[in-house]
């Protein structure tokens, strides 16, 4: 791998020297040379003294996604490797159980991987990545999974970006070892048995990153009638199944996720409390479908809210707040007194008081209160380990 000299501005040094992961593209004062996506960068203080190495990318306003920092380090297949073992090594309280096989197991920046993140799914591990700086690194991280983790299989996963500029012998959804998966994957979260469509799904196949709000959720079942909205593969709905829910009406926009999800209940039929449960689902739009509820005068005891990211970027900031606003009072529309509503934001953009605020405003426009029984955030297979790295909020509350 090629490697290049970079000065920083000295307020770029001391974000390094923090421990932030990012050097933006304004940042850079020097280069050594022309670099290509996936040089190792190797940033020298004004004293020519090393300060941090990480992957260069020419393409992307991140300029540079530091690896390490502090002591001049050889960035070769045990430094990845010796990575991908502290980041398991973080879930420990995960690894041994026969409930929940299904985690990540690199969580980007937050475990000192920009970029990459490693999804498990029983024996099947999905590999994604969000830049093309780690492209040229592919085969080394591979390695580093296969030896540390240990799946049978390794799927490759890519963000729309990276795509774009993948070499022709790398596909989305390709195996990269291991035999290709025949299907969906199937894998235990809280028990239940779930799939993961880990070539053709959103993100890889499930979003792991509910599995303690579900689990939270569930608890709060018990003879209710429920709305799963965002429902995408009906984790939430099945938790609230198991947990005793007298219904589960399910909405997202995606024919082929509402079809994992009534696959996925299939699959739980085992369960006395799945079986008891009455399942139905609208495929269309959330607003509309949830406008077209309340015209019917349909109530439930719990609403379940969890959009995608409003917020793509900076300017799309106000527009997510007032949409986080306007489900909450579209929710309450259709939550009897002394209902609950469990809602969340995955949008890093959004700051976590400005995603409560627009909650409590969303339920004031409807002339309701919300009681508060929990805010929740990162489980512990998705850890926050800079500023940027903090995305998922959520509330529990009561409207009496
Ligand atoms: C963050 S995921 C929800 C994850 C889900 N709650 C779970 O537990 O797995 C967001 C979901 O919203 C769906 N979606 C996006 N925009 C939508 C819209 N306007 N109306 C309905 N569904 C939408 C997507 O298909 C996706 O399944």
């Amino acid at each position: 791998m090629s490697r290049l000299a970079v000065r920083v501005t000295p307020d770029a040094l001391r974000q390094i020297r923090g421990g932030h992961p990012w050097v933006y593209a304004e940042s850079v004062v020097s280069t050594s040379h022309d670099g290509r996506a996936g040089d190792l960068a190797v940033v020298f203080d004004d004293r020519r003294r090393f300060a941090a190495i990480g992957l260069y990318d020419p393409g992307s306003p991140i300029r540079i996604k530091v690896l390490h920092h502090g002591r001049p380090a050889v960035i070769d297949g045990a430094w990845w490797k010796d990575r991908v073992a502290d980041a398991l090594a973080r879930r420990a309280d995960l690894l041994g159980s026969v409930t929940t096989t299904g985690y990540r197991v690199v969580h980007g920046e937050n475990d000192g991987l920009p970029g990459l993140v490693v999804d498990r799914y029983a024996d099947t591990c999905v590999l994604k990545l969000y830049s093309a700086a780690l492209v040229p690194h592919l085969a080394t991280l591979v390695d580093a999974i296969g030896a540390v983790v240990g799946a049978a299989r390794i799927v490759l996963r890519v963000s729309r970006l990276v795509a774009s500029q993948l070499p022709g012998d790398l596909a989305e959804g390709m195996t990269l070892a291991g035999p290709p998966p025949d299907g969906p994957v199937w894998f235990h979260e809280n028990g239940l048995r779930l799939t993961a469509d880990v070539v053709g799904g959103q993100k890889t196949g499930h979003f792991l990153d509910q599995r303690d709000n579900r689990r939270l959720v569930g608890g709060r079942a018990m003879g209710a009638r429920v709305l799963d909205v965002f429902a995408c593969t009906g984790g939430f709905a099945l938790n609230a199944a198991a947990g005793g829910a007298l219904s589960v009406h399910l909405v997202d926009q995606s024919h082929g996720a509402l079809a994992a999800a009534e696959a996925n209940r299939r699959a739980n039929l085992d369960l006395d409390a799945v079986r008891g449960c009455r399942f139905t689902s609208d495929v269309g739009d959330a607003f509309a479908a949830l406008t077209a509820l309340a015209g019917r005068g349909v109530r439930y005891d719990l609403v379940v809210v969890d959009p995608p990211s409003f917020a793509q970027n900076q300017a799309g900031v106000e527009r997510a707040v007032v949409a986080y606003r306007r489900l909450t009072a579209l929710a309450l529309d259709l939550i009897a007194p002394g209902g609950l509503l469990f809602q969340a934001s995955c949008s890093s953009r959004v700051p976590a008081e400005r995603f409560y605020a627009a909650v409590t405003l969303g339920a004031a426009s409807r002339g309701r209160r919300l009681d508060e029984l929990a805010r929740t955030d990162h489980p512990l297979d998705h850890p926050i380990g800079f500023p940027q790295g903090a995305y998922l909020k959520a509330l529990l509350a009561r409207a009496p």
